[in-house]
């Protein structure tokens, strides 16, 4: 499919070539300078001339008057010169003839690029702790690595989502212990996680005590823990089921979140799964003298690259979190064949992954340059961070279970005639938080506040389904079916909303370039304000003339589908009733 920017810049491209063959410029050199002007007055595109100027020796401003007077025709209305910028509209004859049909002939693959195919993407994301709570600090990595998922897909990629749970370490020693100590088989299959977590920090609480209060910390249940997770490393049976079934009923567990959010893995290796790959790494890296004893520990220098080591063995030989991940992506590599893979987890591991990419770079691995990190900001309450270890977080299931209930009241009260209450709440509260999250940048740290994210007027995930759902009402009520009648561009609110939508697959491709899904959510704030001002401002249904009416039926499904499909971006439903 050709962009707005593509075409333009084909036009000023055979312009110049018709004058300065030898230029020596590419289309999509052009096409990177076209800028959006901020101010609609100065037209819908800009080209600044002065990029030009080296390569054909005039100042900007008589490049853009010379290729003022050769341009127009096709999808450019007018081309005016303004200082040294070229000002484009776009013609309404482009908009109604072209794009909306190709919109609707395009249907839920419009805006879908081809630049993936044939490659494959790996991207681990989600990954919480099994035992440990999958509370609201997981949602970036959950949404975000989802929606980045969506987003490689539409670009053609094949996609692996692995979710690589942290299904091993001393904190299944302790929930041994607990277990043992304060569980029993009834209480975990009554309690299911909730008790696990439970189990768990109580141990922690014990094991710390509280100083400040004169409660002294508990060193022999330090030590049972560590002796029981030892066991489990090697292999002790008993151990081993009970850890099998802590796995099992966590998993179930953050399937129903998963469920909520629509969202699938094609893989749940978590951590156990690399403890018997991690040696074979070691031995390269010993074999490539890259490690250095330091205490007991083994360790890959790092101080040339201005970073701290490395952490590869520690004392007592258990092995530890880089190691793990370069074993896994090894194996990873070897197994998918990936062109790319994507971590993504909170900013406060940044150090963490710079440090192993670069240790895998000295391995010699040449995919090194294939991994990338995708860091977010932290998350907290109204105010109040969520801590891990205590007993005082936010469960993502109980964020989302309390945005549902609001919605369903909402509901009730607005009267709003959605058909079925249960399941529209569902996709509308869980819309909103995952909307309401996704619509800053990644590494702004968010506060969250679900009065915020609930509202129907601001600019939110309800406010947008909303707008959804108004537009597939005025089509059913029309019982509008494709025609292919001419569609006509009769003001400016029809145009405004076209040429938004025409800007689709370029929001796509820059998401994409910065692994930034909150592009997609601010472009379709863009597009609900305007489908909102055409509707309010233009007759549909009740046009006089059946043709412009016509017309914008065909607008207004356009429109729908542009929704839709970047909905499904970034993991929001599509509510037709809301
Ligand atoms: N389980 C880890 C956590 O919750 C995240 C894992 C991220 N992925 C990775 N390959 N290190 O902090």
């Amino acid at each position: 499919m050709q962009t707005i920017k593509k075409l333009i810049a084909r036009q000023i491209l055979d312009a110049v070539n018709a004058e300065h063959p030898d230029a020596g410029l590419t289309e999509e050199e052009i096409a990177s300078a076209l800028e959006y002007p901020p101010d609609p007055g100065m037209g819908d595109l800009a080209f600044p001339c002065f990029r030009l100027s080296r390569a054909l020796r005039r100042s900007p401003v008589q490049i853009a008057a010379a290729l003022a007077e050769k341009l127009g025709g096709g999808c450019v209305g007018a081309a005016r010169a303004v200082g040294g910028y070229l000002n484009f509209t776009i013609s309404e004859g482009y908009l109604g003839d072209k794009v909306v049909p190709e919109i609707l002939a395009a249907g839920d693959r419009y805006g879908a690029q081809t630049f993936g195919k044939g490659k494959t993407v790996v991207l681990d994301y989600s990954s919480p702790n099994v035992a440990k709570p999958f509370h609201i600090g997981h949602l970036g990595t959950t949404v975000i690595g989802h929606s980045l998922r969506r987003l490689h897909e539409f670009a053609g990629y094949r996609c692996i989502g692995i979710n690589y749970l942290g299904d091993w370490g001393t904190q299944f020693g302790k929930l041994i212990v607990a277990y043992r100590l304060w569980g029993s088989r009834e209480m975990v299959e009554r309690g299911g996680i909730d008790t696990l977590v439970e189990l768990y920090v109580r141990i922690n609480n014990e094991i710390k005590g509280d100083p400040e209060h004169g409660v002294p910390g508990n060193s022999e249940l330090a030590e049972a823990s560590r002796a029981e997770f030892h066991k489990l490393e090697t292999g002790d049976e008993e151990n081993l089921k009970l850890w099998r079934w802590f796995v099992d009923i966590s998993l179930a567990e953050y399937q129903k979140t998963y469920r909520q959010l629509d969202i699938e893995f094609d893989s749940y290796l978590g951590e156990s799964f690399y403890t018997d790959k991690m040696p074979a790494q070691i031995e390269i890296l010993r074999q490539k003298h890259l490690l250095k004893t330091d205490d007991g520990a083994e360790i890959v220098d790092l101080s040339e690259y201005n970073m701290p080591p490395c952490l590869i063995l520690k004392r007592d030989g258990s092995t530890l979190y880089p190691t793990r991940d370069i074993a896994a992506a090894v194996y990873r590599k070897e197994h998918y064949h990936f062109d790319k893979a994507i971590y993504v987890t909170s900013a406060q591991q940044c150090l963490h992954f710079a440090q192993w990419f670069k240790v895998v770079e000295l391995m010699g691995y040449p995919w090194y340059n294939e991994l990338v990190h995708v860091p977010y900001g932290t998350v907290s309450l109204n105010g109040e961070k969520l801590a891990t270890r205590t007993g005082n977080v936010v469960l993502l299931r109980d964020l989302f279970a309390l945005a549902i209930d609001k919605v369903k009241a909402i509901m009730k009260e607005k009267n709003t005639g959605a058909e079925n209450i249960e399941e529209t709440a569902e996709a509308v509260g869980v819309g909103a938080v995952v909307f309401y999250y996704l619509s800053n940048n990644r590494m702004k740290d968010i506060n969250f506040v679900m009065e915020d994210a609930l509202s129907f007027d601001g600019n939110t995930g309800p406010y947008v389904q909303y707008t959804y759902a108004r537009a597939c009402s005025v089509l059913s009520r029309a019982g509008w079916q494709p025609s292919g009648a001419p569609v006509r561009i009769t003001c400016g609110e029809e145009s405004a909303l076209v040429k938004l939508l025409c800007r689709f697959g370029e929001r796509v491709c820059a998401a994409l370039d910065d692994y930034e899904p909150s592009y997609i959510t601010r472009f379709i704030l863009d597009v609900a304000a305007a489908f909102n001002r055409f509707y309010h401002n233009c007759p549909i249904l009740s046009a006089d003339d059946p043709a412009v009416r016509e017309s914008r039926l065909a607008i207004t499904e356009a429109a729908r589908i542009v929704l839709g499909n970047a909905f499904d971006l970034i993991c929001l439903k599509k509510t037709e009733k809301v």
